[in-house]
């Protein structure tokens, strides 16, 4: 595993639509080894969420940890079949860092996706595992948190030394 440099706020990169991963390319040797770099960084970076765009690869292939029994998720192609409820969330992305605001989530979402070993699944989630994957689905069509916060609450936040 090894960690991989995460684009950031500015890069054009993170603006970019994701393609799909062919189902049987999913096992391959690239993308399990994308994957598990990805939680890696993930990690190292205390995020809960981390989209393959943000390492520099257009994969539709996302990462969650939301620190719940079944965790970690990973997403391969998911689609969002279902939203329900609203709820104003704080929310951050590792590519801005130190930088929060408010955004409008639903607070259930049924989503459909491939794991990493090629199973499909579908996932009912709630509160912040529904945010997360509705941010990091975002990412896969180059859409920021920073488009749909609420205005005048962006905070930039000093990090502790
Ligand atoms: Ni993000």
């Amino acid at each position: 595993m090894a960690l991989r440099q995460i684009r950031e706020e500015g890069d054009e990169f993170l603006r970019k639509k994701s393609r799909e991963v062919e189902i049987d390319d999913i096992t391959s040797e690239k993308i399990q080894s994308l994957i598990d770099d990805m939680l890696e960084t993930m990690y190292n970076y205390k995020g809960v969420g981390l989209a393959a765009v943000q390492v520099g690869m257009l994969k539709r292939v996302i990462v969650i940890d939301v620190e719940d029994e079944k965790g970690p998720y990973v997403l391969i192609n998911p689609q969002i079949i279902k939203t329900k409820g609203e709820k104003e969330c704080d929310e951050g992305c590792l590519s801005f860092p130190n930088q929060f605001g408010k955004v409008v989530r639903p607070t259930e979402v049924i989503v459909e996706f491939y794991d990493r070993n090629a199973k499909k699944v579908k996932l009912k989630a709630k509160d912040l595992l529904a945010q997360a994957i509705c941010h990091e689905c975002d990412h896969l069509e180059g859409i920021l948190f920073v488009d749909k916060v609420l205005a005048g609450t962006l905070e930039y936040v000093t990090p502790e030394e």
